[in-house]
């Protein structure tokens, strides 16, 4: 049923938080359920706090953040771990146990689920692995993965708890084009395949053409652009034209480098 008081899954209305300067000032945006929201903005801006509100880590100043169609602003953290289970945050460092296999890091958050089922461990590792291609990688250690295997591994993990929503921050860093290719791929997939909703931190403008429906751009604390993905090109804000036309650069030169 349609909640007409919060109708999108997640929102953001006029939230502020200063720490030593403003950091987020009158942001606003929203997504709607089975949607994916890409935050771009250069280093600082904010990208990483609005995350952190989005899980209730942090509270705003001022405004009110809307998550999995509640209002989360003073809500008590046991209520805010039930909201957790519904949206799950992926790591940038994959936060994977070293000591555990693949299957076994898998396995660790199935098992913190309270409705598990022991009966069909295997399969649902298996089915896991499966979702995001790494069938082949379940007997290994973290420390034998590159790190775009290492975040895909952090996504089967977060998939575990089956949630509604998944928070990417800069799930492609550190990761060769090819393989950041694949990071996108797997979640083109959920989206389909779960009708997963996410938000997406990224530098990667190509990760962002990929997977966005809509895009945030954070400049200087504000959302300087909020809309879909292809309308962005032609935003005429001075900043956003600047960033769009460094990434051509950036591309150029890679290129030119060959
Ligand atoms: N818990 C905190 N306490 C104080 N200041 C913080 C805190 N978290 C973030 N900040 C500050 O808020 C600003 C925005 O940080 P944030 O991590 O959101 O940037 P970002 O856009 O994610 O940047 P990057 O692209 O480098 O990850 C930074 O100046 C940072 O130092
Ligand atoms: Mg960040």
């Amino acid at each position: 049923m349609p909640n007409q008081q919060f109708p999108h899954y997640i929102e953001f209305r006029q939230v502020s938080k200063t720490f030593d300067r403003p950091v987020l000032v009158n942001v606003n945006f929203w997504v709607n359920p089975g949607q994916t929201l890409a935050i771009i903005g250069r280093s600082g801006v904010g990208k990483s706090v609005s995350l952190g509100h989005v899980m209730g880590f942090l509270k705003p100043d001022s405004g009110q953040v809307i998550v999995s169609h509640q209002d989360i602003t003073h809500m008590p953290e046991a209520d805010l771990r039930r909201i957790r289970k519904k949206v799950t945050m992926v790591f940038q460092s994959g936060a994977l146990f070293d000591s555990l296999t693949v299957g076994e890091n898998i396995l660790f958050s199935l098992e913190l689920r309270e409705d598990y089922d022991f009966q069909n461990k295997e399969d649902v590792v298996n089915g896991l692995l499966d979702m995001v291609d790494l069938g082949h990688v379940r007997d290994l250690y973290p420390a034998d993965l590159s790190t775009g295997y290492k975040r895909a591994v952090a996504i089967a993990r977060a998939l575990a708890a089956q949630p509604e929503c998944i928070l990417y921050d800069e799930p492609t860093t550190m990761v060769d084009p090819i393989m950041s290719d694949d990071v996108g791929n797997v979640m083109l997939r959920l989206k389909r395949q779960l009708s997963l909703t996410s938000i997406v931190v990224t530098h990667d403008l190509d990760l962002m053409r990929k997977v966005a429906d809509t895009v945030m751009f954070l400049y200087k604390g504000e959302a300087i652009y909020f809309g879909p993905l292809d309308e962005l090109e032609a935003c005429e804000h001075p900043h956003v034209k600047y960033f769009l036309a460094m990434d051509r650069l950036e591309i150029h030169g890679k290129i030119d480098e060959e």
